[in-house]
């Protein structure tokens, strides 16, 4: 295992900054990243704007999953040099950020033919190895093989309040307790729902940053990546 590349799976609840561990691990390593969510979310967005699910969560299943194989999700990297998230021919990363669409994923994410569409994505990506991949059940279902597995974790007040201070950074209008709400319920529904629902692999080292700054996440990552793998990040 000595310094050959490996895929690390990187689970747990929203907002727990799986996604911005992920993207600095990844560019440490010089390893391609991976955004699940971000792919259930250009699916809502998808069926959202095309009238596939109404603002009460009524879903047309059928339509759905008749016109959903014709999509092409995929990323770009922006003019600021972040990835941005792309479906079909348009740049969506914005949009699929909404309170609106975060309110519809999970209900979205746990249909089966959304979760095949997209594990097929992902397997892709995962052919080549050195990737980091974070979501909800990337250790348990999509690859349940993967060399490293961390489970991602934090109390719900906690989570809440570093969203809603997001969100008021980027101009949102949503209150404290809005947030609040839509943890709860997303927590409820992921881990609830039938097909992959969100848990901890039992090979999957627990990482719960309630307490936690962002270096001291790294240094924890840093002795794990070095005596199990021989991998130092840059
Ligand atoms: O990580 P995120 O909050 O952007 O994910 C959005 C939603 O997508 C989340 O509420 C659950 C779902 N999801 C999933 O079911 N499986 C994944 N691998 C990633 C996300």
């Amino acid at each position: 295992m000595e310094n050959s590349k490996i895929i690390i799976a990187i689970d747990g609840h929203s907002s727990t900054g799986k996604s911005s561990f992920a993207k600095q691990v990844a560019a440490r390593l010089g390893y391609v990243y991976v955004d699940t969510g971000a792919m259930y979310r250009a699916v809502t967005y998808y069926a959202f704007t095309n009238g596939f699910i109404d603002n009460k969560g009524k879903i047309n299943e059928e339509g759905l999953k008749l016109t959903l194989p014709a999509n092409k999700i995929s990323f770009k990297i922006g003019p600021d040099g972040k990835s941005q998230t792309w479906l079909n021919n348009a740049c969506v990363e914005k949009q699929i950020r909404t309170l609106n669409i975060s309110n519809k994923v999970s209900k979205i994410a746990a249909l089966p033919f959304v979760r095949e569409f997209v594990d097929s994505i992902l397997r892709k990506f995962g052919e080549t190895k050195g990737v980091v991949m974070d979501g909800r059940d990337i250790g348990t279902a999509v690859f349940p093989n993967a060399e490293l597995k961390i489970f991602m974790t934090a109390s719900v007040e906690v989570r809440a309040q570093r969203r809603f201070k997001e969100i008021q950074e980027a101009g949102g209008k949503e209150t404290f307790d809005d947030v609040l709400k839509n943890l709860k319920e997303r927590d409820h529904l992921d881990q609830t729902r039938e097909v992959s629902p969100l848990r901890k692999a039992d090979d999957a080292l627990l990482l719960d940053n309630s307490h936690m700054s962002i270096p001291e996440q790294f240094v924890w990552l840093n002795i794990i990546l070095l005596e199990r793998f021989g991998l130092q990040m840059k």
